[in-house]
């Protein structure tokens, strides 16, 4: 492509070293996508006859179905996907072909191609996104009753429903959904037209172009258009933020399945045995989606630390932004389809989880809350309910094994009416301020995602 300014070809190694034709092929739909949208600009603009465009077209269409079908015949030495397209044309249809590449660089060109497939994985991953939360609502509006622990530094702390534990999940899952529609909005806007930086002397109209491929505006500055890629490292730490949620939901559920704690168990269609322990079923695809999130993480990093000490303009280390790409939007699209499966296919232990969460001391707060009710400064009834507690240790008798007179020995404060505190139902239907786990809450919260996911 540059033989007029070379008197030798370029050495096998740096051809081997520097070509991205072996991963960037997979941009090849967009590319073709953004050439005929191009071709039709120049032929608005007097380039390119009507004659001329629509060899361009059907040629670009024809090479588009053979790599569909797995014909094309890619060429390392053409270094990438755009100049094997651009080439495979101009020997396809000839003249026209070689005019294909007018007001245009590979720089606006490979910022233009990656908007436009970010944008359709963004709308893939969104939607598997919404298919992982409508599995955690599926999951807690069958077990809308069951009751578990709640834990803050894995110590047992206050009850919950395990309802309101996966609608946890839920929550995190819209956030990242709105902030892939965030990054969606922001990077819709189309940069062709900006050249090799300093746009070109022969005008296209590129709002047209704009149109064309469906992008909401035009870039305002040539050169940050063929260097920015904060479109990609906005993407990249979204899916690493999704990661980190799958990876705290991993974490839940190896607990979980564990036989400390034993609420749930996980299908055999997603967990792995162990090929010495005949006992062993593993909770591999939590454990890989965790493992994983470090990956999601490094892809971030990575694209940071490339485009960190990079002066204006294109610089070549920036076609080192596909691979950190690719490979996270591959990751967090099994992960989440995978997890989505795990979910449907796991059954809560409900004897466990009812046993676990009638442990009296998680109620110790409610003591606390019920001296509070009785007139006690809150910090004194803290200190009252801590020396029960202390005593209940002590004494090996668990709380609800006390009298009420027992208690009041503790303060004068205590009534008859202490036992009912220690009644979990009652307990979890009095958190009723908004965002609290009260069945009713729950249940409201629940229908509303039902109705919120099924809008698609
Ligand atoms: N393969 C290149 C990339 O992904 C395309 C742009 C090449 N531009 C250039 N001036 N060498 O960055």
């Amino acid at each position: 492509m540059w033989k007029g300014r070379f008197t030798k070809p370029t050495s096998a190694l740096v051809q081997r070293y520097g070509e991205s034709m072996s991963f960037d092929h997979r941009l090849y739909a967009h590319d073709i996508w953004g050439s005929i949208a191009h071709a039709k600009a120049l032929t608005k603009a007097g380039i390119l006859t009507a004659k001329e465009f629509q060899a361009i077209e059907k040629g670009l269409l024809e090479i588009k179905a053979d790599i569909d079908a797995g014909k094309f015949i890619w060429r390392e030495e053409l270094e990438d996907v755009h100049m094997n397209i651009e080439s495979a044309l101009t020997r396809r249809i000839g003249a026209p072909g070689a005019k294909l590449h007018t007001a245009r660089s590979r720089n606006d060109q490979v910022a233009t191609d990656t908007r436009l497939w970010c944008r359709d994985e963004i709308d893939s991953v969104v939607k598997l996104a919404r298919d992982l939360q409508r599995s955690l609502v599926e999951c807690a509006s069958h077990h809308e009753q069951i009751v578990m622990p709640g834990y803050t530094h894995l110590q047992r702390a206050q009850p919950v429903l395990f309802a309101h534990h996966l609608l946890a999940y839920v929550e995190m899952l819209a956030r990242d959904t709105d902030r892939f529609a965030d990054t969606r909005k922001r990077l819709n806007v189309l940069p062709l037209g900006s050249g090799a930086i300093a746009g070109s002397t022969i005008i296209v109209d590129r709002s047209f172009v704009a149109k064309e491929l469906g992008f909401d505006g035009v870039s305002q500055n040539s050169m940050d258009a063929v260097s920015d890629r904060d479109f990609i490292a906005e993407l990249l730490f979204v899916i690493a933020l999704t990661g980190v949620h799958l990876s705290r939901l991993s974490e839940d559920i190896i607990l979980w399945a564990s036989a400390e704690f034993g609420f749930i168990t996980l299908s055999d269609a997603h967990t792995t045995g162990s090929s010495l322990m005949p006992q062993k079923k593993n909770p591999d695809v939590a454990e890989l989606t965790r493992g994983k999130s470090g990956r999601l993480v490094g892809n971030l990093m990575s694209l940071l630390t490339t485009l960190k000490g990079l002066p204006m303009t294109y610089n070549r280390d920036l076609q080192e932004d596909k691979e950190p790409l690719f490979d996270s939007v591959d990751t967090i699209k099994l992960a989440l389809e995978v997890f989505a499966e795990m979910i449907r296919g796991l059954e809560v232990n409900v004897a466990k989880t009812q046993a676990a969460a009638s442990d009296p001391m998680l109620l110790a707060t409610d003591l606390a809350d019920y001296l509070v009710n009785h007139g006690v400064p809150f910090r004194e009834a803290h200190e009252v309910i801590g020396k029960i507690v202390a005593h209940s240790v002590k004494t090996k008798r668990a709380l609800n094994e006390f009298s009420a007179d027992d208690y009041r020995k503790f303060s004068k404060a205590f009534g008859k009416d202490v036992g009912n505190v220690l009644k979990i139902d009652t307990a979890l239907s009095k958190r009723k301020s908004t965002g609290a786990p009260s069945p009713a809450n729950v249940a409201t919260r629940l229908k509303y995602w039902q109705k919120v996911l099924s809008q698609d």
